[in-house]
């Protein structure tokens, strides 16, 4: 992604649909500082400093529209920097509290309290639509947690109800986020 041509991509998007990109969600890999925040469980792919993060070209995908940016809490004040850097104001959150097989919240690891969800900060660029049903959708996912960072499917749907027939890109996606209707980019597809 270091050196993906995001400008390329949506150039070529909007040559095509007429349109750049209606939402964007991100689940960056973050770089994790604290001397050993998983408590001894490796993270199993390569993560990016907040700089290269930063860096990434992603104010050229959207002029009207919502970027969905999964964080966790020692990032926090960081993604708000980079709403403001991308040209992003904050609008809403979604939180998934993690649900164990036998249906209880599933205790994760933290340095204060023990985290058993993780959020989905979102912000909005210029004017972007919002379908009407956006209003029967909560703002929080109980579900089941899957592989190492694997997200909720919930969210799509949630995304898609929101903004229904939309141009969606995802960025850092691994296999398991592969979905109709989106365009999914990461080094592990
Ligand atoms: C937090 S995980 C994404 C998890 C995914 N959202 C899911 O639901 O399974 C971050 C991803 O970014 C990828 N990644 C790390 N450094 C990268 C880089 N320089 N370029 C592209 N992808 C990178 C990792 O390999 C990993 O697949």
């Amino acid at each position: 992604m270091l050196t993906f041509d995001f400008f390329a991509l949506a150039q070529f998007h909007k040559q095509i649909t007429d349109s750049l990109f209606d939402v964007v969600m991100i689940d960056p890999p973050w770089k994790l500082s604290s001397p050993d925040p998983t408590r001894g469980v490796t993270i199993a792919y390569e993560t990016m400093s907040d700089a290269q993060i930063s860096g990434l070209n992603i104010s050229c995908l959207q002029d009207n529209g919502y970027l969905f940016i999964w964080t966790i809490n020692s990032k926090f004040k960081d993604c708000f920097k980079l709403m403001t850097i991308w040209g992003y104001e904050f609008c809403d959150e979604i939180c998934w509290a993690k649900e164990s097989l036998k249906g209880k919240l599933i205790k994760g690891n933290g340095f204060y309290l023990q985290h058993a969800k993780e959020s989905c900060l979102i912000g909005k660029k210029g004017n972007p639509r919002k379908s009407e049903k956006g209003k029967e959708i909560g703002d929080c996912i109980f579900s089941k947690r899957r592989g190492q960072s694997q997200k909720p499917d919930e969210i799509y749907e949630m995304i898609e109800t929101l903004v229904p027939d939309g141009y969606y890109l995802e960025i850092f996606g691994r296999r398991n986020n592969l979905r109709n209707s989106w365009i999914t980019i990461g080094n592990e597809l």
